[in-house]
């Protein structure tokens, strides 16, 4: 953004849940009952009060917050029912004015996966966290910078010779073991995925189970988009000032909520708590939780996320394309109820953007060279099921 005066925030650090699904609401309100026609999601936040919404809308009520044992989608049905009281057609306008989404990362693409399946997706997806441009950057690279800012940040605790678990070895993953290797931490590692596990050993680095580790080790990171990953039993049986941060898109892959009804809390600074068990032993958590990264630190740099926030320009570019039923520079055609990714020649693209401001120089094929191993001389120069 040349002049970024004007443009809205709908957000300050702290927020409360309460506030985050007010933000959020408050957003997607363009006024005069209109709201965005394209969105641009970062873990489906906003795709989903939209989908909520409209099901709620059909079905006349929004289901009480107290059918919900989760804290944070009590605050979304609270939301809801405003909506629903103020204006009881708004979401069902809203999704139809609505041309598509681009959703950023690993946990919005899994929600928007399931929906596609079972039939309730109301507009068209591009992930563009398959784009190896990103999730082989940004969840990797990003992570491997920014994991280790937040620690630093918060703990001013040297990692070297510390033992560090990190909870999945995924693309997040790998990034977050490469860095903590760099500093020094004896790393291991915890997988579900036979192939991750195996990635992991052959990397030489030992992996275990996280019950194997709670005598021992000093700092433990999440990684995986999953849920129940640290459990506050977990926390009781740790070392005494183990460290324990997420990089993973929600909060609920550490027990936060039972972990504060079990200790008793103390602020060390702003984004940094000591959690204190009966027995007087303590664990020190990071951003209460949430990822660790954007709260201890500022996320990942720049660079990074220009090659995630070019998949995201050419997906935005697609949608409005599509929506006029003009050419796509996918060459796609965008149906409601579908999740696409970008083609590799778009991908690669991306990456060739980003080549002379690291001083790359690439190589040209011979158009015999290109004949030889089969591919065109402009690319794509891998079939689509290649992994990187
Ligand atoms: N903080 C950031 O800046 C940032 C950036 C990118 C992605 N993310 C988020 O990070 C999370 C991970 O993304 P990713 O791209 O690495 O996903 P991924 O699917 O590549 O990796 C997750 C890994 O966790 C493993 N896993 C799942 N359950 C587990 C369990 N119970 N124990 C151990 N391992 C388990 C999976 O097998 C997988 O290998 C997602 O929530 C994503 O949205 C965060």
């Amino acid at each position: 953004m040349d002049e970024p005066a004007g443009i809205a925030v709908f957000a300050w650090k702290n927020e409360s849940l309460e506030e985050y699904w007010a933000c959020t609401e408050k957003a997607l309100d363009f006024g005069n009952g209109l709201g965005p026609t394209q969105i641009v999601d970062d873990g489906g936040d906003a795709t989903m009060l939209i989908h909520k919404g409209v099901e709620f809308e059909k079905a006349g009520a929004v289901p009480g917050p107290e059918t919900t044992n989760n804290t944070e989608f009590k605050e979304v049905l609270k939301t809801l029912a405003w909506c629903l009281e103020q204006s009881p057609q708004r979401w069902t306008n809203v999704a139809k004015g609505c041309h598509g989404v681009s959703e950023e990362t690993t946990t919005g693409v899994h929600r928007l996966v399931e929906m596609a399946k079972e039939g309730s997706l109301l507009f068209p997806a591009i992930n563009v966290n398959d784009s190896c441009t990103k999730s082989k950057f940004d969840n990797l690279y990003g992570c491997r910078h920014s994991l280790i800012d937040g620690l630093n940040r918060a703990t001013d605790v040297m990692m070297s010779g510390k033992v560090a678990v990190v909870c999945g070895y995924g693309d997040v993953g790998k990034g977050c073991v490469q860095s903590l290797a760099g500093q020094g931490c004896r790393v291991i590692v915890t997988e579900i995925d036979p192939i991750c596990a195996l990635q992991a050993a052959m990397e030489g680095y030992q992996v275990a189970t996280i019950e194997d580790t709670l005598d021992f080790a000093d700092i433990y990171i999440t990684t995986t988009g999953n849920f129940n990953i640290i459990t506050a039993d977990h926390m009781a049986k740790m070392k005494d000032k183990a460290i324990v941060g997420n990089i993973g898109h929600f909060d609920n892959e550490i027990e936060m909520t039972e972990l504060e009804g079990m200790t008793t809390k103390t602020n060390i600074k702003p984004q940094y708590d000591m959690y204190t068990f009966e027995d007087g032993h303590s664990v020190l958590v990071l951003a209460e939780g949430r990822l660790l990264n954007l709260g201890c630190a500022t996320g990942h740099p720049s660079f990074v996320m220009s090659a995630s926030f070019t998949n995201q320009t050419i997906a935005q570019i697609d949608l409005a394309l599509n929506a006029e039923s003009k050419p796509t520079l996918s060459g796609e055609t965008y149906d409601g109820g579908n999740v696409y990714i970008l083609p590799k020649i778009l991908d690669e693209k991306v990456a060739r953007l980003h080549l002379d401001q690291l001083g790359v120089k690439l190589t040209t094929l011979s158009k015999e060279q290109a004949e030889y191993i089969n591919v065109p001389v402009d690319g794509p120069f891998k079939p689509e099921h290649y992994r990187y």
